[in-house]
């Protein structure tokens, strides 16, 4: 039996994946849980080290199997355990995967801590099975941004058709406009904060679209499958969708499979994605961004949030 293509399969990805065929993916993109005591409402963060780490060498091992030998996979993982998933990844499973790039997202609107810095970046791996053969997009306009030469000297020798970003990627330049040059190899992409019109209220790790543009761009061609085994909110599969990429995901939660299944049904291949394309704008906050109906509709999918926590 092989899993359908253009839906959620609500359950266990452990149970679901073996229904997967051997190299029948493109791309996929990972985001577990980071084991660091997350609420969700199903899932229980807060796993024995080893016994983390073996569920995680579980659904890599599988991933591996199910894309094709030209396949990719994005991995997100926090500082926890970005060390140990990178070597099981390359170092651990039978068949290995071999590292491309080691990217460092840049956000803003991290968790505000008091002893201790804020934590403002996670960890995206961009795993391969073959550097010889294998998905990278290189050209894509939406891929590439303007190099130095044309942004700040404004240089007539620039290459105009701009050039790749650097591995630390930033969402959110101006907060940082020294710092952190869209071509930089550090992400600066703001994290979808509750205020921002493009938050869907109902789980508390949504990724931002743009970055998921990104890589989607990056590692598939149009009409590809991608397939995200923890897919949340369902950020992945909707950008998938508009980018006319086929799409399955695989989701624990009833609720969130549920509600992630809404909003894909309310996205059309070509629509835009939200967020600011260009990482020299800002996302859309309260103040020029959200209208009375989205902060109704944020409301309730706050509540609905609460309801999923039982606060
Ligand atoms: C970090 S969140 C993913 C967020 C997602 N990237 C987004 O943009 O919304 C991890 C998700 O994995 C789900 N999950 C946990 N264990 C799972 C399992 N064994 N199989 C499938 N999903 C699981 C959780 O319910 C949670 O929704």
């Amino acid at each position: 039996m092989s899993l359908k293509s253009g839906k959620i399969h609500q359950g266990d990805c452990l149970q679901l994946l073996p229904k997967i065929a051997d190299g029948s993916v493109d791309l996929a993109f990972a985001d577990p849980p980071f084991n660091i005591g997350y609420k969700y409402d199903k899932y229980h963060d807060r796993q024995d080290d080893q016994d983390y780490l073996d569920w995680c060498a579980a659904w890599i091992e599988q991933l591996h199997r199910i894309l094709k030998p030209t396949g990719t996979l994005w991995l997100a993982i926090g500082d926890e355990y970005a060390a140990e998933l990178k070597w099981i990844a390359t170092r651990q499973i039978p068949n290995r995967f071999i590292m491309r790039s080691w990217v460092v997202w840049y956000y803003t609107f991290g968790v505000n801590c008091t002893r201790k810095f804020n934590r403002s970046h996670a960890h995206l791996f961009q795993f391969i099975k073959n550097e010889k053969d294998f998905t990278f997009n290189a050209e894509d306009p939406a891929v590439r941004v303007p190099s130095a030469r044309a942004l700040v000297y404004g240089d007539s020798r620039a290459n105009p058709k701009g050039r790749l970003p650097d591995d630390t990627w930033v969402l959110r330049p101006q907060d940082a406009p020294e710092s952190f040059q869209p071509m930089d190899d550090t992400w600066y992409y703001s994290r979808v904060a509750g205020t921002f019109k493009e938050r869907q209220g109902f789980h508390g790790c949504q990724m931002p679209e743009q970055l998921l543009g990104r890589i989607i761009r990056v590692s598939s061609d149009e009409g590809d499958t991608v397939f995200d085994p923890f897919t949340g909110s369902g950020t992945t599969l909707a950008v998938a969708k508009k980018l006319g990429r086929k799409f399955l995901g695989t989701e624990l939660s009833e609720d969130y499979a549920r509600y992630a299944t809404e909003r894909l049904a309310g996205i059309r291949s070509g629509d835009p994605l939200d967020g600011p394309a260009d990482p020299l704008s800002s996302s859309p906050n309260t103040a020029n961004g959200t209208t009375l109906e989205s902060r109704i509709r944020r409301k309730a999918g706050d509540r609905r949030q609460k309801t999923l926590l039982g606060e």
